[in-house]
């Protein structure tokens, strides 16, 4: 029996780091927890946050998960540094791409799209001295909340980006960093509404390479190279694991 990768998010958002992570490693079993009854979580207070992602990365840990994927940057900010502290197995976590923005800047300004609790912890602050000078902060509201809804593209999720950036592309823009799993859902509209000029950037990728280099260094990575399995469970039920499926299969 393969022992699963475990990957955790407030909802669907991490789905779109999962996807990548499948791709990278076919043959791995995944088992994805997403807290679809508690999301969003970007509006939460710190402690409250921390309290829900625990709580759900024990239900991930009573089925002997090897490695644990935070594919969140909220629970990440609040959670991850006590998960380290406290579990056995590797943590790997997200961190928003403000450096590769850093290194493509050529005279314009960076926004970070992300939600309201991750702009203000003390994880990002310390990211923004190193390389965000002058970049803008926007809270994503409303983004989650139509991922969630299953809206991601068309004239809400227009509407819904229009209001939180067009004042700051008034200025000149060199990229945007989606500082939020749920946000890559979006990630056309978002292209369109920021312009074909403004580079749109993740951390889904990295974060992928940095499971797979983790599994190597750990002895972790699964031999037995017959397809692995994805298994999917939300804490607001069966419909809103039909629908995480649903996503996966986008
Ligand atoms: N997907 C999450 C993130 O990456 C959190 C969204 C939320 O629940 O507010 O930040």
């Amino acid at each position: 029996m393969k022992r699963a990768i475990g990957f955790f998010d407030s909802g669907v958002g991490g789905i779109s780091v999962l996807k990548s992570a499948v791709k990278a490693l076919p043959n791995e079993n995944f088992i994805y927890l997403g807290d679809t009854k508690n999301a969003p979580y970007g509006v939460r207070s710190e402690e409250d946050i921390r309290a829900l992602t625990v709580n759900c990365v024990n239900k991930l840990l009573a089925r002997n998960i090897k490695a644990l994927v935070i594919a969140c940057n909220t629970a990440t900010s609040a959670a991850a540094q006590t998960l380290r502290e406290t579990l056995t197995i590797p943590v790997i976590a997200m961190e928003p791409a403000l450096k590769p923005a850093h290194e493509n800047r050529h005279g314009g300004q960076i926004i970070v799209l992300a939600t309201a609790a991750t702009l203000r912890q003390q994880k990002f602050r310390l990211l923004m001295e190193k390389y965000g000078e002058g970049a803008v902060l926007i809270p994503g509201n409303g983004i989650v909340e139509l991922v969630e809804s299953g809206v991601f593209e068309g004239e809400e999720a227009a509407k819904c980006l229009h209001g939180l950036l067009d004042e700051a592309l008034k200025q000149k823009t060199d990229s945007i960093v989606l500082g939020c799993t749920h946000y890559s859902f979006m990630r056309k509209e978002i292209e369109n509404v920021v312009g074909k000029d403004v580079l749109v950037l993740d951390s889904i990728d990295g974060t992928v390479r940095q499971l797979k280099r983790v599994l190597e260094r750990e002895g972790l990575l699964e031999k037995d190279d017959s397809q692995g399995s994805v298994e999917f469970i939300s804490t607001a039920g069966k419909e809103a694991e039909k629908y995480m499926q649903r996503m996966f299969e986008l």
